[in-house]
């Protein structure tokens, strides 16, 4: 994926929007299917809505949210979670079944984005267009857009917030001592969350103003296999007693999301070593909890209801046989083609812009209100 490019391109394709007033592509590929797409459908037909595992909160409410806001726009929606166990074939099957049920949309948070080319190519052939939501599906022609927060954002406002935390929290002057997580690797956003860090945080291990004190920089190194917090768990413990005997002290961590923050933060407190700054993503319940009470250092707004919206507005625009918005054709390069984009912006969270940053989402805000 060609991520690096993604805030040259933004600042490209917004200007481009304002010039034109609109930057959109039309429905579906050429050809048949992109014939049938332009023309658009049934005002109630079936929108067929695949999600992964809920290995984070926003899984869960993106469910409900799908069920209540395309059933609302009229549609029949049929919304599936892949199971814990054997989660990439039954979310294959699901796809499969949605296809042969008619589905005229399929939304898809890919379990893992690799293997699915087959299931959306069906899709393409039985005339149906698909949306990729959260997570790219890649080495395929047969996705049609991607609705998202800017994935590669979400890394680079994560890796400023370390460094931030570390110059206000660790007590010290630099070289800090810092551990690197990252996300599951069947998932296509870990990587871009990970590049997203490092290209703010490699500059500071280069002039050793961090060290990595394990020595794992390489993504495969600090890779959480399913996004489980057990696993990140256990590397944390691993680290702790292989690399911070004695006196060495672990000033921060890089945790790519909530679920991970608190795991870690678990490992360190078990040691019976102080909390270092650690980073987050999701606005989870919990960790906005462990924020204000000033034990984890920051999260990531990413409003699950924005990203659900901005999807449903794509299968309206659909449904009518309109061009479908897009705001970005350059950065999501899935290995074999550009996948048109909408992606929404990414918010960083800590104690101290808490309120300001929920101020829209009210269950959130009434926890920090709680605090203040
Ligand atoms: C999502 C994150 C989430 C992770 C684990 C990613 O694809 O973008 O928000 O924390 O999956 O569920």
């Amino acid at each position: 994926m060609k991520k690096m490019l993604l805030t040259a391109t933004a600042i490209v394709a917004v200007g481009a929007f304002a010039l034109t007033g609109c930057s959109s592509e039309r429905g579906g590929d050429t050809g048949g299917s992109g014939e049938e797409t332009a023309k658009g459908f049934a005002a109630d037909a079936t929108i067929g809505v695949a999600l992964p595992d809920k290995t984070s909160e926003n899984w869960v409410l993106a469910g409900k949210l799908f069920e209540d806001g395309l059933a609302e726009a009229g549609f029949k929606a049929d919304v599936q979670y892949a199971p814990a166990s054997n989660t990439v074939a039954e979310q294959q099957n699901q796809i499969q079944a949605m296809v042969t049920n008619g589905a005229k949309v399929i939304i898809i948070g890919a379990k893992d984005g690799k293997q699915l080319a087959t299931q959306v190519q069906a899709a393409k052939d039985a005339g149906a267009t698909v949306i990729a939501y959260d997570r790219l599906i890649e080495n395929t022609e047969a996705v049609d857009y991607y609705a998202a927060f800017d994935n590669f954002k979400v890394g680079n406002l994560q890796g400023q917030a370390l460094l931030d935390g570390l110059a206000e929290r660790a007590g010290h002057e630099a070289p800090y001592n810092i551990e690197l997580f990252s996300g599951s690797p069947d998932d296509a956003n870990s990587a871009v969350f990970f590049d997203g860090a490092m290209e703010v945080l490699q500059p500071k291990i280069d002039d050793g103003t961090l060290k990595v004190v394990s020595g794992q920089t390489e993504i495969a190194q600090t890779a959480t296999e399913g996004w489980l917090a057990e696993n990140a768990q256990n590397r944390m413990d691993t680290i702790l007693t292989g690399s911070y005997s004695g006196d060495t002290v672990l000033d921060g961590v890089l945790s790519p999301n909530d679920t991970l923050a608190r795991a870690i933060i678990t490992s360190v407190q078990q040691a019976g070593k102080p909390v270092p700054v650690v980073t987050g993503q999701d606005s989870e319940v919990e960790s906005v909890k462990s924020i204000m009470e000033g034990v984890q250092y920051s999260t990531i707004n990413k409003d699950t209801s924005l990203l659900v919206a901005q999807a449903i507005k794509m299968v309206q625009q659909l449904q009518k046989g309109e061009e479908v918005e897009v705001n970005d054709t350059e950065s999501y390069d899935n290995g074999a083609k550009v996948v048109p984009a909408y992606l929404l912006d990414p918010v960083i969270v800590t104690k101290e812009n808490a309120a300001e940053a929920y101020a829209n989402v009210p269950s959130l805000l009434e926890i920090v209100k709680s605090y203040q």
